[in-house]
Order: C-alpha cells, then sequence, then structure tokens
C-alpha cells in the first residue's frame, strides 16, 4: 500500500505530512530532487525530464499513482506527462486543481460552466516557472469567471529554503509581497502556489495582512487524495513500506527535513 510524492525538493514535506495525518493507514514514498532543486527556474524540457525520472522512481518502489506536490512540475510537465508518458495502469496527479476548487467553491469533480465566485482579487506567489505557464489561469478559467489573478513570480525563495536560510527567505517573501502589493495593493485572497511556501506562510500572512485570507495546498491535496482513495481503492500501490528518497546528500537532506517537520526524517539516496 503505497502512494508517491514528488516534489524537487523539500516543500512537498509540507503535503507528505498533511496526508499522512489524514490517511495515516497508506504508506507514502516520498522523492526530493534535490540535486536538481530548484525546478522554478528551468526550461520546460528539464523539468519535464527530471519529473519523469522521478516518478519511474517512485513507480519502481511500487507506487501505482503518484501526487506531484510540485506546482512547478503540475504546471510544466504533468500535462505532457498524462498525455505521452504515464502508462494506462498508473497516475499522477498534480496540486493545482484542489486548490482551485477550494477557492472557487466547487466539490471535487464538478465540472459544471464556469461561474461567478465570491473572490474577485487573487494574489498568486509561485515560482518563475509556474508563473510563465499561466496554468493556475488556465486552470481558473475552467471555473470561474471574473476573477482577477496578480502573478508574482517569487525568484530566490526556493533556494534559500532549500539552504536553510530562513532569514533571507523571510526578507525575499518580504520584497515579493510588497512588489505584489503595488500591481494588485489590496488582495482579498493570496494563493501560496507552491509547496514550497507553507513553511513561510506566517511571513506571508504577516506581511499580506490579516483581512487577506491565504490558501495553501497541503490540507486541500489530503482532502481530495482521500477522497479519490475512496472511489479508486486499487490505486493504492503494491509497495508497503514508506521511505523518504533524495537525490541530494542524504544527511544533510535528512537535517534540513527534520528541522522543518520537527520529527526525525531519514533520507536514503534515491
Ligand atoms: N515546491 C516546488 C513548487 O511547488 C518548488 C519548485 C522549485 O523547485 O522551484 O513549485
Amino acid at each position: 500500500m503505497a502512494v508517491g510524492i514528488f516534489d524537487s525538493g523539500l516543500g512537498g514535506l509540507t503535503v507528505l505530512d498533511a496526508v499522512t495525518k489524514r490517511l495515516p493507514d497508506v504508506a507514502f514514498v516520498y522523492y526530493g530532487d534535490n540535486a536538481h532543486a530548484p525546478y522554478g527556474v528551468r526550461t520546460a524540457d528539464d523539468i519535464y525530464a527530471l519529473t519523469t525520472q522521478g516518478v519511474q522512481r517512485l513507480f519502481d518502489a511500487g507506487c501505482d499513482l503518484v501526487i506531484l506536490a510540485c506546482n512547478t512540475a503540475s504546471a510544466a510537465a504533468l500535462r505532457r506527462m498524462q498525455e505521452h508518458w504515464v502508462p494506462r495502469d498508473k497516475r499522477v496527479l498534480g496540486v493545482f486543481v484542489p486548490l482551485i476548487e477550494a477557492l472557487t467553491e466547487r466539490r471535487w469533480g464538478d465540472n459544471s460552466p464556469p461561474r461567478e465566485v465570491a473572490v474577485k482579487h487573487v494574489a498568486l506567489f509561485a515560482t518563475p516557472a509556474t508563473v510563465a505557464s499561466r496554468a493556475f489561469q488556465r486552470e481558473l478559467a475552467f471555473r470561474a469567471i471574473g476573477v482577477d489573478v496578480e502573478a508574482q513570480s517569487c525568484g530566490g525563495v526556493v533556494d534559500a529554503i532549500e539552504e536553510g536560510d530562513l532569514i533571507l527567505a523571510e526578507a525575499l517573501v518580504r520584497s515579493h509581497v510588497d512588489a505584489l502589493k503595488r500591481k494588485m495593493p489590496r488582495p482579498e485572497a493570496a494563493i501560496l502556489g507552491c509547496t514550497h511556501y507553507p513553511l513561510m506562510q506566517d511571513v506571508f500572512q504577516d506581511a499580506l495582512g490579516a483581512d487577506v485570507q491565504v490558501y495553501s495546498q497541503a490540507n486541500l491535496v489530503a482532502e481530495s487524495l482521500a477522497d479519490y482513495l475512496s472511489r479508486r481503492p486499487e490505486m493504492v500501490g503494491p509497495g508497503t513500506e514508506p521511505a523518504f528518497l533524495t537525490t541530494g546528500d542524504p544527511r544533510k537532506v535528512s537535517d534540513k527535513a527534520t528541522q522543518f517537520l520537527r520529527r526525525r526524517i531519514a533520507f536514503a539516496a534515491a
């Protein structure tokens, strides 16, 4: 019983933590491509090549279902993977759709035409590759009309988190929020469109102000995965052992993961 969780590095641990709490009987195998993070400054072809390599490793570890707990990979590679690469008996799901369903107050799988929703001014914080893909706006347009999205590309934040330099990460978050506010002074909602960013959620909230509703993905993805597995229980693959795999230095990655999740995490070489 194993489900794979993929990220370019440490950010997907925010999703891993939430799905482990929501589905305690499922074994999760985590793959962090720390040797190649950040993905956010890479080309779409590069992100596709790295993501398929990581997902294949998770299939080999006994996972039939893999969650791309990485917006950059979801934005730049997922559609191409689903159309041309994912074998028939496997599934790869991204992290955008649960977030957009929450923002647009839709239930899972509601495919009715786009309609007006309560929030009109939305700030999107994401990596340069995710912002450039416009995947978030495309998915939103299928579900909502009249929503003004201002996207802020948050260069440097993922690198600082991967390096464990949270002082730099905080300074960068504050300057990206300032830049966003110059373009959209009064957002009603803010989307943390990168799974690394919940590690800085308090800073985003503080810089945005208490009246801005901040959406982050971890719990939303956990709920939609629970719903998916209740409908497709056979997609829990044959693997039984939870594991943490990294392409980086397992000792360094374990130390940072332990610091972020506040419990002992031991990575092995992927
Ligand atoms: N956690 C990844 C995301 O959600 C980080 C991307 C990166 O490596 O730049 O986008």
